[in-house]
């Protein structure tokens, strides 16, 4: 449930007390100075499991990381937030022992966002190589952690690092790509054509995270299945356009940062619930067997370890079979490039 985000919080004066002794977490938020990076600091600081947030980022972040982590570290709820700026010219590994060892939860909005007319496939090789470092980092400090990849494209990186995991000999399935803001879109869209309450929208969205391999599947929503089947070519679509509207609007600007921290927190909220004993669902893309392919976000239960269960696709009426088709075709090319890259450099 998305109000595990908390905010309502803010509006309450509340013993602090009673809630300091449930904080038991450590999240990493790696890209934290940055636009995704800020705001999803700021939620996942106020989310009253966590007992201590690592904000890390580069020496030359446009803010340092220990002025985010002052700033955040005045808010009045149980965390403690820490600042890490690594020098990018040398080993991540050689840098976040502090600031990874004891994490559960590790989440990287850190990389190089799209620019108008890029796709974020054009995003890969840098993003690819800083994805690298922070996961090769997560294998020697936390090992156990959730990673949670928000970097693009989330399609092959999520592939390559779970692959650099395997090599290690640790488990790929601690690699989660991050495909909530998908789900989020295909909800509010959802919820404007109908009138009904977003929160009481919950359309599962399969498949990857770019173009045509997001795949909302609106006929497994009660709300969203009473949608006309002549509106769901252009629903669907503004959903898998709808980070391309943000870059746009923002005109060069940067991308989707607030609904991306929003997304990535419900993200980062639903996994810390698991780990705290409560089985707790969100689609997210994982390696996997519920299709041909090896890597596909379907729904997930993240339990006390991770991912515990990853389930199949449900029914799918024939629009959406013709669209899983056309999703798996496309994401097959970029899973291959993802193992590519890994077999090179990982
Ligand atoms: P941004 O440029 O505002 O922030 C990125 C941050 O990463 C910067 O602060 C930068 O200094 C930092 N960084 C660069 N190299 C680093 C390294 N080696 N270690 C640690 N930090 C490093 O970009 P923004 O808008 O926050 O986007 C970040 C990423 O998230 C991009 O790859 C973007 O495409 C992706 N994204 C993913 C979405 C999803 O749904 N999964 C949605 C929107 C964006």
């Amino acid at each position: 449930n998305r109000h595990l985000l908390q905010a309502p919080r803010m509006l309450a004066r509340h013993a602090p007390a009673a809630s300091f002794a449930s904080a038991q977490f450590k999240v990493c938020i790696n890209g934290g100075a940055g636009g995704i990076g800020q705001p999803l600091t700021m939620l996942m600081a106020m989310n009253e499991s966590v007992k201590e947030v690592s904000v890390q980022d580069v020496t030359m972040a446009a803010v340092p990381p220990a002025g985010v982590a002052a700033d955040l570290g005045h808010l009045e709820f149980p965390s403690k937030v820490v600042g890490y700026a690594t020098d990018p010219s040398k080993p991540a590994v050689d840098q976040l022992e502090e600031c990874l060892t004891g994490c559960h939860l590790v989440l990287v909005p850190a990389g190089v966002p799209r620019k108008p007319g890029m796709t974020r496939d054009d995003l890969f090789n840098v993003n690819a190589g800083i994805a690298k470092g922070v996961v090769e980092a997560c294998a020697k400090f936390c090992p156990d952690a959730v990673i949670g990849l928000i970097v693009n494209p989330v399609n092959s990186i999520v592939p390559a690092m779970a692959q650099l995991y395997k090599n290690k000999g640790l488990d790929p399935l601690k690699i989660v790509g991050v495909t909530s803001l998908d789900i989020v879109r295909a909800n509010k869209f959802v919820a404007e054509i109908t009138g009904k309450s977003p929160t009481e929208i919950e359309v599962p969205v399969i498949g990857g995270h770019a173009g045509v391999t997001i795949m909302p599947v609106f006929s497994q929503d009660p709300t969203s299945a009473t949608i006309s089947a002549d509106k769901i070519p252009a629903l669907d679509k503004r959903t898998q356009d709808g980070g391309t509207e943000v870059v746009e609007a923002k005109a060069g600007k940067g991308s989707a940062t607030l609904s991306m921290a929003y997304s990535g927190a419900r993200f980062g909220s639903k996994v810390l619930k698991g780990l705290a004993g409560t089985p707790t669902d969100e689609c997210a893309y994982v390696a996997s067997t519920v299709t041909e392919l090896p890597y596909f976000s379907s729904k997930v239960t993240f339990g006390t370890k991770g991912v515990e269960t990853i389930h199949g696709i449900g029914t799918l009426n024939s629009y959406e079979q013709g669209r899983l088709k056309e999703a798996m075709d496309q994401l097959s090319k970029e899973i291959d490039k993802g193992l590519e890259y890994a077999k090179a450099n990982c």
